[in-house]
Protein backbone atom coordinates (compact mmCIF):
# COMPACT_ATOMS: atom_id res chain seq x y z
CA UNK A 1 0.00 0.00 0.00
CA UNK A 2 2.77 2.49 1.06
CA UNK A 3 4.67 1.34 -1.83
CA UNK A 4 2.01 2.10 -4.27
CA UNK A 5 1.80 5.49 -3.06
CA UNK A 6 5.16 6.67 -3.18
CA UNK A 7 5.29 5.44 -6.50
CA UNK A 8 1.83 7.51 -7.43
CA UNK A 9 3.92 10.54 -5.67
CA UNK A 10 7.13 10.08 -7.78
CA UNK A 11 5.03 9.65 -10.70
CA UNK A 12 3.32 12.81 -9.85
CA UNK A 13 6.32 14.60 -9.21
CA UNK A 14 7.93 13.41 -12.46
CA UNK A 15 4.71 15.24 -14.44
CA UNK A 16 4.77 18.06 -12.05
CA UNK A 17 8.77 18.28 -13.20
CA UNK A 18 7.76 17.55 -16.70
CA UNK A 19 5.22 20.07 -17.24
CA UNK A 20 7.54 22.98 -15.33
CA UNK A 21 10.40 21.93 -18.23
CA UNK A 22 8.91 22.19 -20.64
CA UNK A 23 6.60 25.11 -19.97
CA UNK A 24 10.21 27.07 -18.65
CA UNK A 25 11.49 25.73 -21.83
CA UNK A 26 8.28 27.20 -24.11
CA UNK A 27 8.67 30.14 -22.31
CA UNK A 28 12.12 31.07 -23.56
CA UNK A 29 12.60 29.61 -26.34
CA UNK A 30 9.06 30.56 -28.00
CA UNK A 31 6.58 33.04 -26.10
CA UNK A 32 8.87 35.21 -24.81
CA UNK A 33 10.74 35.99 -28.07
CA UNK A 34 7.27 36.12 -29.77
CA UNK A 35 6.37 38.46 -27.28
CA UNK A 36 9.77 40.49 -28.59
CA UNK A 37 8.85 39.99 -31.88
CA UNK A 38 5.13 40.97 -31.94
CA UNK A 39 6.21 44.44 -30.21
CA UNK A 40 8.71 45.11 -32.68
CA UNK A 41 6.20 44.42 -35.48
CA UNK A 42 3.64 46.75 -33.85
CA UNK A 43 6.43 49.31 -33.65
CA UNK A 44 6.74 49.27 -36.93
CA UNK A 45 9.28 47.32 -37.96
CA UNK A 46 9.80 44.74 -40.98
CA UNK A 47 11.44 41.68 -42.12
CA UNK A 48 11.23 37.87 -43.29
CA UNK A 49 8.82 35.83 -41.61
CA UNK A 50 10.48 33.08 -39.30
CA UNK A 51 9.80 29.90 -38.57
CA UNK A 52 9.85 28.02 -35.40
CA UNK A 53 12.78 27.10 -34.59
CA UNK A 54 15.28 27.97 -36.98
CA UNK A 55 13.81 31.23 -37.54
CA UNK A 56 15.72 32.75 -40.89
CA UNK A 57 18.74 30.23 -40.10
CA UNK A 58 18.20 28.27 -43.30
CA UNK A 59 18.53 30.84 -45.79
CA UNK A 60 21.37 32.53 -44.06
CA UNK A 61 23.10 28.90 -44.24
CA UNK A 62 22.48 28.22 -47.57
CA UNK A 63 25.20 28.33 -50.13
CA UNK A 64 25.46 30.81 -52.22
CA UNK A 65 27.01 28.91 -55.79
CA UNK A 66 29.91 29.87 -56.92
CA UNK A 67 30.13 33.58 -55.83
CA UNK A 68 34.14 33.21 -55.67
CA UNK A 69 36.47 35.16 -58.48
CA UNK A 70 38.86 34.22 -60.13
CA UNK A 71 42.31 36.14 -59.07
CA UNK A 72 42.69 37.90 -62.67
CA UNK A 73 39.36 39.81 -62.19
CA UNK A 74 39.61 41.48 -58.59
CA UNK A 75 39.05 45.23 -60.13
CA UNK A 76 35.93 46.02 -57.76
CA UNK A 77 35.33 45.39 -54.18
CA UNK A 78 31.48 45.49 -54.09
CA UNK A 79 31.25 42.23 -51.53
CA UNK A 80 28.26 42.78 -49.54
CA UNK A 81 26.18 40.42 -51.63
CA UNK A 82 28.55 37.85 -51.52
CA UNK A 83 29.01 37.96 -47.82
CA UNK A 84 25.59 38.51 -46.93
CA UNK A 85 23.52 37.42 -49.96
CA UNK A 86 20.40 37.16 -47.64
CA UNK A 87 21.20 40.65 -46.06
CA UNK A 88 21.33 42.18 -49.17
CA UNK A 89 18.03 40.18 -50.60
CA UNK A 90 16.36 41.60 -47.13
CA UNK A 91 17.77 44.86 -47.62
CA UNK A 92 16.03 45.17 -51.09
CA UNK A 93 12.76 43.93 -49.34
CA UNK A 94 12.76 45.67 -45.87
CA UNK A 95 14.98 48.65 -46.05
CA UNK A 96 18.15 49.33 -44.27
CA UNK A 97 16.59 48.62 -40.51
CA UNK A 98 14.62 45.30 -40.17
CA UNK A 99 13.77 42.44 -37.79
CA UNK A 100 15.48 38.95 -38.96
CA UNK A 101 15.38 35.56 -36.79
CA UNK A 102 18.62 33.68 -35.44
CA UNK A 103 16.56 30.29 -33.77
CA UNK A 104 14.29 31.76 -31.76
CA UNK A 105 16.09 35.14 -31.17
CA UNK A 106 14.87 37.96 -33.07
CA UNK A 107 17.61 40.69 -34.17
CA UNK A 108 17.24 44.33 -35.06
CA UNK A 109 18.95 44.57 -38.25
CA UNK A 110 21.29 47.95 -38.99
CA UNK A 111 22.87 49.28 -42.27
CA UNK A 112 21.24 53.27 -41.44
CA UNK A 113 24.06 55.60 -39.66
CA UNK A 114 21.41 57.80 -39.38
CA UNK A 115 19.76 55.51 -37.05
CA UNK A 116 22.07 54.15 -35.48
CA UNK A 117 23.32 57.44 -34.48
CA UNK A 118 20.26 58.56 -32.81
CA UNK A 119 19.90 54.94 -30.96
CA UNK A 120 23.56 55.29 -29.96
CA UNK A 121 22.53 58.66 -28.39
CA UNK A 122 19.99 57.23 -26.33
CA UNK A 123 21.80 54.78 -24.53
CA UNK A 124 25.30 55.05 -22.68
CA UNK A 125 27.85 52.78 -23.07
CA UNK A 126 27.39 51.16 -19.72
CA UNK A 127 24.10 50.17 -20.33
CA UNK A 128 24.14 48.50 -23.26
CA UNK A 129 24.66 44.51 -23.44
CA UNK A 130 25.97 42.27 -25.47
CA UNK A 131 23.88 39.03 -27.01
CA UNK A 132 23.56 36.59 -24.27
CA UNK A 133 23.46 33.68 -27.45
CA UNK A 134 26.75 34.56 -28.29
CA UNK A 135 27.87 35.01 -24.97
CA UNK A 136 27.18 31.65 -23.60
CA UNK A 137 27.94 30.35 -27.38
CA UNK A 138 31.63 32.06 -27.10
CA UNK A 139 32.20 31.66 -22.97
CA UNK A 140 35.33 29.33 -23.38
CA UNK A 141 36.63 32.07 -25.11
CA UNK A 142 36.01 35.31 -23.53
CA UNK A 143 34.15 34.41 -20.58
CA UNK A 144 33.23 37.73 -19.01
CA UNK A 145 35.82 39.78 -20.40
CA UNK A 146 35.63 43.10 -21.31
CA UNK A 147 34.24 42.27 -24.98
CA UNK A 148 31.05 40.61 -23.38
CA UNK A 149 31.33 42.17 -20.09
CA UNK A 150 28.61 44.80 -19.06
CA UNK A 151 27.07 47.56 -16.76
CA UNK A 152 29.38 48.44 -13.78
CA UNK A 153 31.74 45.45 -13.97
CA UNK A 154 32.34 46.28 -17.66
CA UNK A 155 33.20 50.19 -16.78
CA UNK A 156 35.40 48.66 -13.83
CA UNK A 157 37.12 46.55 -16.35
CA UNK A 158 37.76 49.55 -19.00
CA UNK A 159 39.03 51.60 -16.57
CA UNK A 160 41.64 49.09 -15.30
CA UNK A 161 42.28 48.01 -18.59
CA UNK A 162 42.66 51.37 -20.52
CA UNK A 163 45.94 53.00 -18.91
CA UNK A 164 47.52 49.54 -19.98
CA UNK A 165 46.96 50.30 -23.49
CA UNK A 166 48.80 53.69 -23.28
CA UNK A 167 51.06 54.31 -26.11
CA UNK A 168 53.82 54.69 -23.66
CA UNK A 169 53.59 51.41 -22.82
CA UNK A 170 52.97 50.03 -26.75
CA UNK A 171 56.04 51.45 -27.12
CA UNK A 172 58.25 48.56 -25.71
CA UNK A 173 56.18 46.06 -27.24
CA UNK A 174 57.72 47.29 -31.12
CA UNK A 175 60.75 44.97 -30.64
CA UNK A 176 58.83 42.20 -29.71
CA UNK A 177 56.94 42.47 -32.71
CA UNK A 178 60.07 43.37 -35.00
CA UNK A 179 61.52 40.28 -33.66
CA UNK A 180 58.75 37.60 -34.61
CA UNK A 181 57.94 39.15 -37.82
CA UNK A 182 61.82 39.13 -38.65
CA UNK A 183 61.48 35.10 -37.66
CA UNK A 184 58.56 34.80 -39.94
CA UNK A 185 60.32 37.07 -42.97
CA UNK A 186 63.38 35.10 -42.60
CA UNK A 187 61.76 31.48 -43.39
CA UNK A 188 60.14 33.09 -46.20
CA UNK A 189 63.41 34.19 -47.79
CA UNK A 190 64.47 30.18 -47.19
CA UNK A 191 61.34 29.36 -48.79
CA UNK A 192 62.14 31.55 -51.72
CA UNK A 193 65.44 30.08 -52.19
CA UNK A 194 64.42 26.68 -52.49
CA UNK A 195 62.26 27.47 -55.42
CA UNK A 196 59.18 27.75 -53.17
CA UNK A 197 57.79 31.50 -54.09
CA UNK A 198 54.39 31.37 -53.44
CA UNK A 199 53.06 31.30 -49.40
CA UNK A 200 49.95 31.67 -47.90
CA UNK A 201 50.24 35.02 -46.05
CA UNK A 202 46.97 34.38 -44.51
CA UNK A 203 48.06 31.12 -42.46
CA UNK A 204 51.91 32.62 -41.84
CA UNK A 205 50.21 36.29 -40.76
CA UNK A 206 47.80 34.69 -38.36
CA UNK A 207 50.48 32.40 -36.58
CA UNK A 208 52.55 35.36 -36.22
CA UNK A 209 49.92 37.88 -35.18
CA UNK A 210 48.75 34.61 -32.34
CA UNK A 211 52.50 35.11 -31.80
CA UNK A 212 52.70 38.39 -31.44
CA UNK A 213 49.53 38.64 -29.16
CA UNK A 214 50.93 36.28 -27.07
CA UNK A 215 53.43 37.67 -26.39
CA UNK A 216 52.36 40.89 -25.46
CA UNK A 217 49.67 39.86 -23.30
CA UNK A 218 50.82 37.56 -21.17
CA UNK A 219 54.32 36.71 -22.37
CA UNK A 220 54.85 33.26 -24.30
CA UNK A 221 58.63 33.57 -23.06
CA UNK A 222 57.29 31.28 -19.75
CA UNK A 223 57.32 27.68 -20.92
CA UNK A 224 53.47 27.53 -19.80
CA UNK A 225 52.88 30.27 -22.14
CA UNK A 226 53.67 28.04 -25.21
CA UNK A 227 50.93 25.54 -24.17
CA UNK A 228 48.24 28.23 -23.56
CA UNK A 229 49.12 29.62 -27.27
CA UNK A 230 48.32 26.05 -28.76
CA UNK A 231 45.12 25.28 -26.98
CA UNK A 232 44.20 29.22 -27.89
CA UNK A 233 44.84 28.13 -31.27
CA UNK A 234 42.90 24.74 -30.98
CA UNK A 235 40.01 26.43 -29.46
CA UNK A 236 39.85 29.21 -32.34
CA UNK A 237 39.72 26.25 -35.03
CA UNK A 238 37.29 24.17 -32.81
CA UNK A 239 34.56 27.20 -32.47
CA UNK A 240 34.89 28.81 -35.68
CA UNK A 241 35.86 26.21 -38.72
CA UNK A 242 31.77 24.83 -37.84
CA UNK A 243 28.22 26.05 -38.37
CA UNK A 244 26.69 25.11 -35.47
CA UNK A 245 23.49 26.46 -34.86
CA UNK A 246 23.93 29.44 -32.52
CA UNK A 247 20.57 30.93 -31.38
CA UNK A 248 18.67 27.69 -32.22
CA UNK A 249 17.49 25.96 -28.86
CA UNK A 250 19.50 22.95 -27.52
CA UNK A 251 22.08 23.37 -30.14
CA UNK A 252 24.31 22.53 -27.96
CA UNK A 253 23.12 19.40 -28.13
CA UNK A 254 23.11 19.14 -31.99
CA UNK A 255 26.67 19.64 -31.96
CA UNK A 256 27.89 17.81 -28.93
CA UNK A 257 31.25 16.65 -30.24
CA UNK A 258 32.46 20.64 -30.57
CA UNK A 259 30.61 22.00 -27.48
CA UNK A 260 32.60 19.21 -25.45
CA UNK A 261 35.65 19.93 -26.84
CA UNK A 262 35.80 23.63 -26.75
CA UNK A 263 34.38 23.54 -23.04
CA UNK A 264 37.66 21.58 -21.91
CA UNK A 265 39.95 23.25 -23.72
CA UNK A 266 38.39 26.53 -22.51
CA UNK A 267 39.16 24.94 -18.85
CA UNK A 268 42.76 23.74 -19.63
CA UNK A 269 43.01 26.89 -20.89
CA UNK A 270 42.15 29.17 -18.05
CA UNK A 271 44.16 26.26 -15.52
CA UNK A 272 46.88 27.40 -17.41
CA UNK A 273 46.70 30.80 -17.43
CA UNK A 274 45.86 30.62 -14.24
CA UNK A 275 49.57 29.28 -13.52
CA UNK A 276 51.48 31.74 -15.09
CA UNK A 277 49.18 34.70 -13.43
CA UNK A 278 50.06 33.42 -9.96
CA UNK A 279 53.51 33.18 -10.61
CA UNK A 280 53.60 36.60 -12.02
CA UNK A 281 52.00 37.76 -8.86
CA UNK A 282 54.52 35.73 -6.55
CA UNK A 283 57.42 37.36 -8.61
CA UNK A 284 55.81 40.82 -8.11
CA UNK A 285 55.61 40.48 -4.06
CA UNK A 286 59.39 39.59 -4.48
CA UNK A 287 60.07 42.92 -6.36
CA UNK A 288 61.64 41.23 -9.40
CA UNK A 289 61.30 43.17 -12.12
CA UNK A 290 57.90 43.46 -13.59
CA UNK A 291 57.42 42.22 -17.00
CA UNK A 292 55.84 45.01 -19.53
CA UNK A 293 53.53 42.98 -20.93
CA UNK A 294 49.75 43.98 -20.78
CA UNK A 295 49.10 40.77 -18.13
CA UNK A 296 52.01 42.77 -15.98
CA UNK A 297 50.84 46.35 -16.48
CA UNK A 298 47.44 44.94 -15.47
CA UNK A 299 48.67 43.71 -12.27
CA UNK A 300 50.87 46.62 -11.38
CA UNK A 301 47.11 48.59 -12.00
CA UNK A 302 45.54 46.28 -9.94
CA UNK A 303 47.83 46.68 -7.17
CA UNK A 304 48.02 50.47 -7.87
CA UNK A 305 44.29 50.22 -6.93
CA UNK A 306 44.93 47.61 -3.82
CA UNK A 307 43.79 49.89 -1.47
CA UNK A 308 40.51 49.96 -3.09
CA UNK A 309 39.74 46.40 -3.89
CA UNK A 310 36.24 47.04 -5.83
CA UNK A 311 38.16 48.54 -8.22
CA UNK A 312 40.68 46.22 -9.47
CA UNK A 313 40.53 42.88 -11.08
CA UNK A 314 40.65 39.14 -9.35
CA UNK A 315 42.59 35.97 -10.92
CA UNK A 316 39.60 34.52 -12.89
CA UNK A 317 39.14 38.41 -14.45
CA UNK A 318 42.83 38.58 -15.90
CA UNK A 319 42.36 35.28 -17.20
CA UNK A 320 39.01 36.01 -18.91
CA UNK A 321 41.23 39.44 -20.03
CA UNK A 322 43.90 37.35 -21.40
CA UNK A 323 41.63 34.88 -23.79
CA UNK A 324 40.14 38.29 -24.48
CA UNK A 325 43.37 40.12 -26.11
CA UNK A 326 44.43 36.85 -27.56
CA UNK A 327 40.86 36.07 -29.50
CA UNK A 328 40.06 39.83 -29.88
CA UNK A 329 43.05 41.07 -31.00
CA UNK A 330 45.33 38.61 -33.53
CA UNK A 331 43.22 37.67 -36.33
CA UNK A 332 41.39 40.81 -36.47
CA UNK A 333 45.13 42.73 -36.80
CA UNK A 334 46.50 39.32 -39.43
CA UNK A 335 43.52 39.89 -41.64
CA UNK A 336 43.74 43.45 -41.68
CA UNK A 337 47.45 42.48 -42.48
CA UNK A 338 46.55 40.06 -45.25
CA UNK A 339 43.60 41.95 -47.00
CA UNK A 340 46.30 44.35 -47.39
CA UNK A 341 48.71 42.41 -49.34
CA UNK A 342 45.82 41.33 -51.53
CA UNK A 343 45.29 45.04 -52.24
CA UNK A 344 48.64 45.95 -52.66
CA UNK A 345 49.57 42.89 -54.74
CA UNK A 346 46.39 44.00 -57.22
CA UNK A 347 47.94 47.92 -57.31
CA UNK A 348 51.39 47.54 -57.94
CA UNK A 349 51.47 51.70 -57.88
CA UNK A 350 50.59 51.70 -54.00
CA UNK A 351 52.97 49.07 -53.24
CA UNK A 352 55.66 51.41 -54.94
CA UNK A 353 53.95 54.51 -53.12
CA UNK A 354 54.69 52.68 -49.47
CA UNK A 355 57.86 51.78 -50.24
CA UNK A 356 58.64 55.48 -51.82
CA UNK A 357 57.72 56.35 -47.84
CA UNK A 358 58.89 53.79 -46.26
CA UNK A 359 62.57 54.51 -47.43
CA UNK A 360 61.88 58.24 -46.67
CA UNK A 361 60.99 58.41 -43.32
CA UNK A 362 62.46 54.63 -42.06
CA UNK A 363 65.52 54.83 -44.05
CA UNK A 364 67.48 51.59 -43.44
CA UNK A 365 66.61 51.64 -39.60
CA UNK A 366 63.98 48.86 -40.17
CA UNK A 367 65.81 46.50 -37.17
CA UNK A 368 64.95 49.11 -34.59
CA UNK A 369 61.51 50.25 -35.88
CA UNK A 370 60.08 52.13 -32.91
CA UNK A 371 56.44 53.56 -32.78
CA UNK A 372 57.42 56.94 -33.60
CA UNK A 373 59.01 56.08 -36.82
CA UNK A 374 56.15 54.24 -37.91
CA UNK A 375 53.92 56.80 -36.70
CA UNK A 376 54.69 59.45 -39.49
CA UNK A 377 54.29 56.32 -42.41
CA UNK A 378 51.28 58.66 -43.36
CA UNK A 379 50.17 56.96 -46.63
CA UNK A 380 50.49 53.62 -45.00
CA UNK A 381 47.56 55.10 -42.54
CA UNK A 382 45.65 55.63 -45.38
CA UNK A 383 46.11 52.52 -46.91
CA UNK A 384 44.90 50.99 -43.50
CA UNK A 385 41.71 52.54 -43.18
CA UNK A 386 40.60 51.95 -46.52
CA UNK A 387 41.56 48.11 -46.34
CA UNK A 388 39.19 48.04 -43.22
CA UNK A 389 36.70 49.97 -45.27
CA UNK A 390 36.72 47.36 -48.29
CA UNK A 391 37.48 44.32 -46.04
CA UNK A 392 36.41 45.22 -42.41
CA UNK A 393 37.70 42.67 -40.19
CA UNK A 394 35.42 42.81 -37.60
CA UNK A 395 32.05 42.94 -40.43
CA UNK A 396 29.68 43.71 -37.66
CA UNK A 397 29.03 44.98 -34.31
CA UNK A 398 26.24 43.55 -31.90
CA UNK A 399 24.02 44.82 -29.07
CA UNK A 400 21.31 43.92 -26.92
CA UNK A 401 19.24 46.39 -25.30
CA UNK A 402 19.01 46.61 -21.58
CA UNK A 403 15.67 48.21 -21.47
CA UNK A 404 13.79 50.33 -24.18
CA UNK A 405 15.20 52.55 -26.57
CA UNK A 406 13.23 54.77 -28.63
CA UNK A 407 14.32 55.74 -31.93
CA UNK A 408 12.22 57.91 -34.35
CA UNK A 409 9.06 57.54 -32.49
CA UNK A 410 9.51 53.61 -32.31
CA UNK A 411 10.11 51.40 -29.27
CA UNK A 412 13.19 48.92 -29.71
CA UNK A 413 11.88 46.49 -26.55
CA UNK A 414 14.36 45.69 -23.62
CA UNK A 415 15.82 42.69 -24.86
CA UNK A 416 16.21 42.78 -28.23
CA UNK A 417 19.34 41.91 -30.23
CA UNK A 418 20.68 44.55 -32.44
CA UNK A 419 23.22 43.85 -35.69
CA UNK A 420 24.71 45.90 -37.13
CA UNK A 421 26.12 45.81 -40.61
CA UNK A 422 29.27 47.01 -41.17
CA UNK A 423 30.31 45.79 -44.45
CA UNK A 424 26.95 47.38 -46.17
CA UNK A 425 27.53 50.53 -44.86
CA UNK A 426 31.02 50.71 -46.13
CA UNK A 427 30.31 50.05 -49.48
CA UNK A 428 27.52 52.11 -49.95
CA UNK A 429 27.37 54.46 -52.22
CA UNK A 430 24.99 56.35 -50.71
CA UNK A 431 27.36 57.22 -48.00
CA UNK A 432 30.76 56.72 -50.36
CA UNK A 433 30.05 58.19 -53.85
CA UNK A 434 29.86 55.76 -56.89
CA UNK A 435 33.27 54.47 -56.47
CA UNK A 436 32.47 52.92 -52.93
CA UNK A 437 33.79 50.09 -53.79
CA UNK A 438 37.31 51.36 -55.45
CA UNK A 439 40.33 50.77 -53.89
CA UNK A 440 41.06 54.66 -52.89
CA UNK A 441 43.27 55.26 -50.00
CA UNK A 442 43.81 59.10 -51.21
CA UNK A 443 40.14 59.54 -49.67
CA UNK A 444 41.34 59.27 -46.11
CA UNK A 445 44.04 62.12 -47.41
CA UNK A 446 43.20 64.81 -44.59
CA UNK A 447 39.81 63.02 -43.51
CA UNK A 448 39.77 60.76 -40.97
CA UNK A 449 36.38 59.83 -42.35
CA UNK A 450 37.43 59.04 -45.96
CA UNK A 451 34.82 61.32 -47.25
CA UNK A 452 31.83 59.20 -45.75
CA UNK A 453 28.80 61.62 -45.91
CA UNK A 454 27.95 60.39 -42.44
CA UNK A 455 30.38 59.74 -39.37
CA UNK A 456 28.49 56.42 -38.38
CA UNK A 457 28.86 55.16 -41.60
CA UNK A 458 32.48 54.51 -41.52
CA UNK A 459 33.16 51.86 -37.92
CA UNK A 460 36.17 49.55 -38.30
CA UNK A 461 36.40 49.62 -34.63
CA UNK A 462 33.05 49.72 -33.54
CA UNK A 463 31.12 52.95 -31.73
CA UNK A 464 30.59 54.85 -28.87
CA UNK A 465 32.12 54.38 -25.45
CA UNK A 466 32.92 50.43 -26.35
CA UNK A 467 34.99 51.03 -29.13
CA UNK A 468 38.07 48.59 -29.91
CA UNK A 469 40.37 49.38 -26.64
CA UNK A 470 43.22 47.83 -28.78
CA UNK A 471 43.09 50.02 -32.02
CA UNK A 472 46.87 51.44 -30.90
CA UNK A 473 48.16 48.05 -30.30
CA UNK A 474 46.57 47.31 -33.94
CA UNK A 475 48.09 50.70 -35.59
CA UNK A 476 51.83 49.73 -34.30
CA UNK A 477 51.50 46.22 -35.17
CA UNK A 478 50.19 46.72 -38.36
CA UNK A 479 53.34 49.18 -39.26
CA UNK A 480 55.99 47.41 -38.74
CA UNK A 481 54.60 44.30 -40.01
CA UNK A 482 54.18 45.86 -43.56
CA UNK A 483 56.88 47.97 -43.29
CA UNK A 484 59.10 44.91 -42.95
CA UNK A 485 57.31 43.13 -45.31
CA UNK A 486 57.25 45.58 -47.97
CA UNK A 487 61.16 46.22 -47.63
CA UNK A 488 62.38 43.04 -48.46
CA UNK A 489 60.00 41.83 -50.84
CA UNK A 490 57.55 42.98 -53.90
CA UNK A 491 54.50 40.37 -54.37
CA UNK A 492 51.74 39.64 -56.61
CA UNK A 493 48.74 37.65 -56.59
CA UNK A 494 49.31 33.88 -57.25
CA UNK A 495 46.70 32.46 -60.08
CA UNK A 496 45.55 30.05 -57.59
CA UNK A 497 44.33 32.72 -55.14
CA UNK A 498 40.68 32.63 -55.66
CA UNK A 499 38.40 35.24 -53.98
CA UNK A 500 35.34 34.43 -51.65
CA UNK A 501 35.28 36.71 -48.57
CA UNK A 502 33.74 34.95 -46.02
CA UNK A 503 32.31 35.31 -42.58
CA UNK A 504 33.95 32.89 -40.40
CA UNK A 505 33.59 35.46 -37.29
CA UNK A 506 36.51 37.33 -38.78
CA UNK A 507 35.65 38.36 -42.32
CA UNK A 508 38.43 35.74 -43.84
CA UNK A 509 39.16 34.70 -47.44
CA UNK A 510 37.74 31.11 -47.60
CA UNK A 511 40.97 29.76 -49.66
CA UNK A 512 43.79 31.48 -47.96
CA UNK A 513 45.56 34.21 -49.45
CA UNK A 514 48.21 32.40 -51.87
CA UNK A 515 50.92 35.24 -53.06
CA UNK A 516 53.52 35.08 -55.01
CA UNK A 517 56.47 36.78 -53.15
CA UNK A 518 60.30 38.13 -54.83
CA UNK A 519 63.05 39.39 -52.67
CA UNK A 520 64.13 42.77 -53.72
C1 LIG B 1 42.28 45.32 -37.00
C2 LIG B 1 42.20 45.01 -35.74
C3 LIG B 1 40.97 45.11 -34.87
C4 LIG B 1 39.68 45.33 -35.24
C5 LIG B 1 39.10 45.49 -36.65
C6 LIG B 1 38.90 45.37 -34.01
C7 LIG B 1 37.54 45.60 -33.97
C8 LIG B 1 36.81 45.70 -32.82
C9 LIG B 1 35.39 45.97 -32.78
C10 LIG B 1 34.48 46.18 -33.99
C11 LIG B 1 35.02 46.00 -31.47
C12 LIG B 1 33.60 46.16 -30.93
C13 LIG B 1 33.31 47.57 -30.65
C14 LIG B 1 31.87 47.78 -30.30
O1 LIG B 1 31.18 46.84 -29.85
O2 LIG B 1 31.40 48.91 -30.52
C15 LIG B 1 36.21 45.75 -30.68
C16 LIG B 1 36.23 45.71 -29.29
C17 LIG B 1 37.33 45.28 -28.57
N1 LIG B 1 38.57 44.98 -29.06
FE1 LIG B 1 39.19 45.17 -30.98
N2 LIG B 1 39.73 45.16 -32.95
C18 LIG B 1 41.01 45.00 -33.41
C19 LIG B 1 42.14 44.78 -32.65
C20 LIG B 1 42.15 44.56 -31.29
C21 LIG B 1 43.32 44.25 -30.50
C22 LIG B 1 44.74 44.18 -31.03
C23 LIG B 1 42.88 44.07 -29.21
C24 LIG B 1 43.63 43.74 -27.94
C25 LIG B 1 44.79 43.32 -27.78
C26 LIG B 1 41.47 44.27 -29.19
C27 LIG B 1 40.67 44.17 -28.07
C28 LIG B 1 39.36 44.56 -28.01
C29 LIG B 1 38.58 44.61 -26.78
C30 LIG B 1 39.08 44.21 -25.40
C31 LIG B 1 37.31 45.08 -27.13
C32 LIG B 1 36.12 45.31 -26.20
C33 LIG B 1 36.06 46.76 -25.80
C34 LIG B 1 34.87 47.09 -24.92
O3 LIG B 1 33.80 46.52 -25.11
O4 LIG B 1 35.02 47.95 -24.03
N3 LIG B 1 41.05 44.56 -30.47
N4 LIG B 1 37.28 45.57 -31.53
C1 LIG C 1 12.77 33.10 -43.08
O1 LIG C 1 13.23 31.82 -42.77
C2 LIG C 1 12.25 30.79 -42.89
C3 LIG C 1 12.91 29.53 -42.44
O2 LIG C 1 14.24 29.49 -42.78
C4 LIG C 1 11.74 30.68 -44.31
O3 LIG C 1 10.73 29.72 -44.41
C5 LIG C 1 11.21 32.01 -44.71
O4 LIG C 1 10.83 31.96 -46.08
C6 LIG C 1 12.26 33.07 -44.50
N1 LIG C 1 11.67 34.30 -44.87
C7 LIG C 1 12.21 35.09 -45.75
C8 LIG C 1 11.44 36.25 -46.18
O5 LIG C 1 13.32 34.88 -46.18
C1 LIG D 1 37.67 38.41 -66.31
O1 LIG D 1 37.19 39.60 -66.90
C2 LIG D 1 37.33 39.65 -68.29
C3 LIG D 1 36.87 41.00 -68.81
O2 LIG D 1 36.68 41.90 -67.79
C4 LIG D 1 36.51 38.52 -68.92
O3 LIG D 1 36.66 38.51 -70.33
C5 LIG D 1 36.94 37.19 -68.35
O4 LIG D 1 36.13 36.14 -68.81
C6 LIG D 1 36.91 37.21 -66.82
N1 LIG D 1 37.49 35.98 -66.31
C7 LIG D 1 36.95 35.27 -65.33
C8 LIG D 1 37.69 34.06 -64.90
O5 LIG D 1 35.92 35.58 -64.76
C1 LIG E 1 14.98 44.23 -19.07
O1 LIG E 1 14.66 42.86 -18.97
C2 LIG E 1 15.40 42.16 -17.98
C3 LIG E 1 15.12 40.67 -18.08
O2 LIG E 1 13.89 40.41 -18.63
C4 LIG E 1 15.06 42.73 -16.61
O3 LIG E 1 15.81 42.06 -15.62
C5 LIG E 1 15.42 44.21 -16.61
O4 LIG E 1 15.07 44.80 -15.38
C6 LIG E 1 14.74 44.94 -17.75
N1 LIG E 1 15.26 46.30 -17.80
C7 LIG E 1 14.50 47.38 -17.78
C8 LIG E 1 15.19 48.68 -17.80
O5 LIG E 1 13.30 47.29 -17.75
C1 LIG F 1 45.71 56.03 -28.87
O1 LIG F 1 46.78 56.93 -28.80
C2 LIG F 1 46.42 58.29 -28.80
C3 LIG F 1 47.68 59.11 -28.74
O2 LIG F 1 48.63 58.64 -29.63
C4 LIG F 1 45.53 58.59 -27.62
O3 LIG F 1 45.10 59.94 -27.66
C5 LIG F 1 44.31 57.69 -27.65
O4 LIG F 1 43.51 57.89 -26.50
C6 LIG F 1 44.73 56.23 -27.73
N1 LIG F 1 43.55 55.41 -27.93
C7 LIG F 1 43.28 54.34 -27.21
C8 LIG F 1 42.03 53.63 -27.53
O5 LIG F 1 44.00 53.94 -26.31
Amino acid sequence: MEFLELSQVISIAMVMLFLFLSGRILFSCWITPTLVYQKLRRNGFGGPTPSFPLGNITEMTEKNGGSSLKSSNITHHDIHSSVFPYFARWQKLHGKVFIYWVGTEPFLYIAEPEFLKKMSAEVVAKSWGKPTVFKNDRDPMFGNGLIMSEGDNWVRHRHVITPAFHPTNLKVMATLMVESTTRMLNKWTTLIKSGRPEIDAEREITTTAGIIIAKTSFGMSYNSGQEVFKKLRALQVTLFNSNRFVGVPFNKVLCPKQNLEAKMLGKEIDRLLLTIITDRKKSIEEQRRPSQDLLGLLLQGSRAVDDNPGKSLNTQELVDECKTFFFGGHETTALAITWTLLLLATHPEWQNQLRDEIREVVKDKDHDLDADMVAGLKKMGWVMNEVLRLYPSAPNVQRQARGDIVVNGLTIPNGTNIWIDVVSMHHDPALWGEDANEFKPERFKDDLYGGCKHKMGYLPFGFGGRMCIGRNLTFLEYKIVLTLILSRFSFTLSPTYSHSPSLLLSLRPRYGMPLIFQPL
